[in-house]
């Protein structure tokens, strides 16, 4: 019987490959694309990001179902897409997991995204021949604050309302075309129904098409090359006599077994927010976003959402010059290029950070208090003296860019060995803490749910 169902499996999928690559893309993307032996924590962070831009997209779509893109007041008085949030809250069933689902993967998908990133910096994954995985990356992070900036005007809360309104006004800045183009983008003299149709349509459909085109480019560019890893070693460099990367194991089973791990670690953390803390101490959901947008009333502080905080620490820090405040934002847009730029920044001969000399390190950890800085700076009011603070950390963090192809070429860079090293003792330990983690966190669960 069951060698009967094995050879039936056996020829729909004979079927289906002379018809369709499915064993073909199986094999090279999976069982025998070769990943090197030694990937660690960090390399979490692209099957996780891969995992919420999944719960984002089927959130979204049951989210659309009850919502309506309407910035006019109802019979409440009261704008209908605010009310339309409200009625998925309280009044459509499952409706609040569905909406702090999203509201909570909107904040954690940064969070995974910036972990990444950072991965990618450390390990210099961004250096030849990744050079174009790294630049799709740069266009994904791009698209995604597209999306969420998008995505924050559809609640129409007062957040919502008054972020947009700063945002779209500082492409007024931008001389001889800004004030037209500011209009068109709103659609409006000011932001109105017009503004959350056009934003509600490119955060539904166009920005989602163009991450997912994005994406699939990323990992297709990253597959062509190999991945990289901890030591920064080309494991393609030493093959046995079959081909196979001395320094790789088959990606499927070994790390799809892994990533299983983070995917469990990570959703007990993300259903813990998701069910306990929603609001994320009110940085994932802010409190004048729960009154609804009115064009009348400007809150007392308007901030961006925490992800945006660094990049709008250093708008503001940057001060109007020869009569225009264009440069504030051009030095925010720089500081987003700059990322995009820098597999031809980085002139050291070695990628991975444990292999680099102390002058990369200091920029390093400098980079790293900069931009928390910037980002804890730009959630605050502002006020003299964090304005001068924010101006130190904006000039550390375009130095950490522009000084890297002086100071990445000086730096003294210790030998790289040629095969990939394993930390073994840490991995166990690790591997305990991850199943310890586990363990409670589904005893939680069976417990309280
Ligand atoms: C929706 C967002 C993203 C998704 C779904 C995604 C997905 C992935 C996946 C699945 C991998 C392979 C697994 C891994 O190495 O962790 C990967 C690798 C990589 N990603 Fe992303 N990524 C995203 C955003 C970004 C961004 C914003 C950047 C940088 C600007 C970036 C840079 C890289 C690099 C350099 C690698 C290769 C790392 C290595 O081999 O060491 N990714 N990405």
């Amino acid at each position: 019987m069951a060698n009967q169902t094995n050879s039936k499996a056996k020829a729909l999928l004979d079927w289906v490959d002379e018809r369709f690559p499915l064993t073909k893309m199986w094999r090279e993307h999976l069982s025998e694309y070769y990943a090197p032996k030694n990937f660690n924590f960090w390399y979490y962070f692209g099957s996780l990001a891969l995992l919420v831009l999944v719960i984002q997209i089927v959130s979204g779509i049951f989210l659309v179902m009850n919502f309506k893109p309407d910035g006019n007041l109802n019979q409440y008085n009261l704008p209908a897409a605010f009310t339309a949030v409200e009625y998925i809250m309280r009044d459509v069933s499952g409706g609040w997991i569905i909406r702090y689902m999203h509201s909570t993967g909107a904040s954690f998908f940064f969070i995974v995204v910036y972990l990444h990133m950072f991965r990618g910096l450390i390990y210099g994954s961004f250096k030849k021949p990744r050079e174009l995985v790294w630049v799709f990356g740069s266009l994904i992070f791009l698209a995604l604050m597209a999306e969420a900036f998008m995505g924050y005007l559809l609640p129409w809360g007062q957040m919502s309302f008054w972020g947009a309104q700063v945002i779209i006004n500082l492409f007024s800045a931008i001389p001889v075309i800004g004030p037209d183009l500011s209009t068109w983008i709103r659609g409006d003299f000011t932001i109105s129904d017009a503004t959350l149709n056009r934003f509600f349509a490119l955060h539904v459909i166009a920005v989602p098409l163009v991450l997912l085109g994005l994406v699939v480019a990323h990992i297709v560019a990253l597959h062509e090359v190999g991945s990289n890893n901890p030591d920064g070693v080309e494991i393609k460099k030493l093959k046995d006599e079959n081909g196979v990367p001395l320094d790789g194991i088959p990606f499927h089973p070994y790390y799809t077994v892994k990533d299983i791990l983070g995917v469990v670690v990570f959703l007990i953390v993300f259903c813990a927010v998701m069910f306990f803390a929603p609001e994320g101490g009110g940085y994932f959901l802010e409190s004048p976003n729960f009154d609804p947008a009115d064009p009348l009333k400007t809150p007392a502080h308007i901030a961006p959402v925490w992800y945006f905080t660094p990049f709008y620490a250093i708008l503001r820090a940057i001060p109007s010059f020869a009569g225009t405040q264009v440069w504030g934002v051009i030095g925010m847009g720089a500081a987003v290029v700059l990322i995009g730029l820098l597999p031809w920044l980085d002139r050291s001969p070695v990628k991975s950070v444990r292999y680099r000399g102390p002058v990369f390190k200091t920029a390093l950890v400098l980079f790293i208090i900069s931009f928390i800085g910037l980002g804890i700076l730009g959630a605050m009011v502002a006020t003299d003296t964090r304005t001068i603070v924010a101006r130190i950390l904006s000039f550390i963090y375009f130095a950490f860019f522009l000084g890297m192809p002086f100071y990445s070429k000086l730096d003294k860079t210790k030998p790289v060995p040629e095969r990939v090293t394993m930390s073994t003792g840490r991995q166990k330990v690790m591997f305990f803490v991850y199943a310890a983690i586990t363990l409670i966190g589904a005893y939680l669960f069976a417990t309280n749910i």
